[in-house]
């Protein structure tokens, strides 16, 4: 097909013009010049690591969220392994979880030699379903660790209903939900331990970093010695006691977000009520314009919630479109739009079909949501050009696959 020939409605894939000249990524940060002074500062001054922004960052963090502590990790991943730590996970024990997450989340219970268990999830949110959740419980489970898919808390008063009832531990996995409320609650105050990222793609970025929040002053005692190779005291500590001695007194990792992190967390942090906000106008904008497109399905919201926003997963109706999932997929990149898919069912990865014999149709919400899902980006940063740019190519693309 020779260019003059192309309509203007034709896709990119096929050859007409894409929607934008520039590559529209599904996330990323901000970093502002406030930040940069405040990392500077840092560098010149004589903590980098185990210095007085570490706590300065907790204290805000736990503020923040209504906790009573926030323990800092060097990545939402060692976070999770310090909360599956903290909450006693040791072999033969068992923690349920959901298939509809990034793998770290069960990985974590791997770590402390546990094993995960997967429920599936409910079909509206793609959160860990509570029935399914009962089901899988034993005298093995210790755990129950919900995800906060796309932002969306999970049900947290049946999953906390049924932990306290017998006895469990919920670690929450909200490194998707930071800012979000759960029947006026904040994401971060309710659940036992509640695990955050501040990866670039998150509400606020250390560049990588974690965070886990706790009530419990023992548990987030063990979770501030397990980050620092089980040590009673920090290297601060032992400074300004002038004193050399120290015990090692748990087997702990070096998992210490030092003071250049902690003080971009503490600038950023500043500005999540403006991002979140950013984020909620933005989702706002997509389900206005893809409530009635035949084709989509919008995330839904469950009463009493407000989400976080750090992903929009539309859902394709598949059985309304010619196209499958991966060529709506690659026509969108093509209209240099940055989607992407989250998740890969965790079960579903070699790793896990080797170890445990999945091999699909275990998990049919989850599987299921998997062929449909497709993330649009979504970042605080996003212009309003961005937001009409993804609806435009989205309109473009759906309806020439439409049936
Ligand atoms: C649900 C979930 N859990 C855990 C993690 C791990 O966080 P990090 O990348 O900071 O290690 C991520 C990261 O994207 C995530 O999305």
């Amino acid at each position: 097909m020779s260019a003059t020939s192309v309509s203007p409605q034709a896709l990119a894939i096929n050859g007409g013009s894409p929607v934008r000249a520039s590559f529209l990524p599904y996330g990323r940060q901000s970093i502002e010049e406030s930040d940069i002074e405040a990392v500077v500062n840092v560098l010149r001054s004589d903590w980098l690591t185990t210095g007085p922004k570490v706590a300065e960052f907790e204290d805000a963090f736990a503020a923040r969220v209504g906790a009573a502590h926030a323990v800092s990790f060097t990545s939402g991943t060692a976070a999770l392994h310090g909360a599956a730590f903290a909450a006693g996970l040791k072999p033969g024990d068992e923690a349920i979880t959901t298939p509809m997450t990034f793998a770290a989340t069960a990985n974590c219970v791997l770590y402390q030699g546990a094993t995960p268990l997967f429920a599936d999830v409910s079909r509206d949110t793609l959160n860990l379903d509570p029935e399914q959740v009962a089901e899988k419980i034993s005298s093995r489970t210790r755990a129950i660790l919900p995800v906060d898919f796309a932002g969306h808390p999970a049900d947290l008063a049946a999953i906390l209903k049924m932990a306290r009832e017998r006895g469990l531990i919920v670690i929450e996995d909200a490194c998707h939900a930071l800012g979000a409320e759960y029947q006026g609650k904040k994401v971060g105050s309710m659940a036992d331990l509640t695990v955050f990222s501040f990866h670039p793609v998150k509400h606020i970025t250390t560049g990588e970093g974690g965070m886990v929040t706790a009530n419990d002053a023992r548990l987030a005692e063990t979770l501030r010695r397990f980050r620092s190779q089980g040590i009673s005291t920090d290297a601060r500590q032992r400074q300004s006691a002038g004193q050399w001695f120290y015990e090692m007194v748990l087997l702990g990792y070096n998992y210490r977000l030092p003071d250049f992190a902690c003080v971009l967390g503490i600038e950023q942090l500043k500005r999540l009520d403006a991002n979140l906000a950013r984020r909620r106008a933005i989702a706002a904008e997509y389900t206005a314009a893809f409530r009635e497109s035949p084709g989509v399905t919008v995330p839904a919201i469950r009463p009493d919630v407000k989400p976080a926003w750090h992903l929009y997963a539309i859902r394709l109706e598949l059985e309304k479109l010619t196209a499958d999932r991966a060529q709506i997929f690659r026509a969108l990149r093509a209209e240099n739009i940055g989607v992407n898919v989250h998740y890969i069912p965790v079960h579903l990865h070699p790793y896990y079909r080797e170890r445990f014999g999945f091999s699909g149709g275990e998990f049919t919400a989850a599987e299921d949501a998997y062929g449909r899902l497709i993330s649009l980006p979504m970042f605080h940063a996003m212009t309003g050009q961005d937001v009409k740019d993804v609806i435009a190519a989205v309109t473009k693309v759906l309806s020439t696959y439409s049936r």
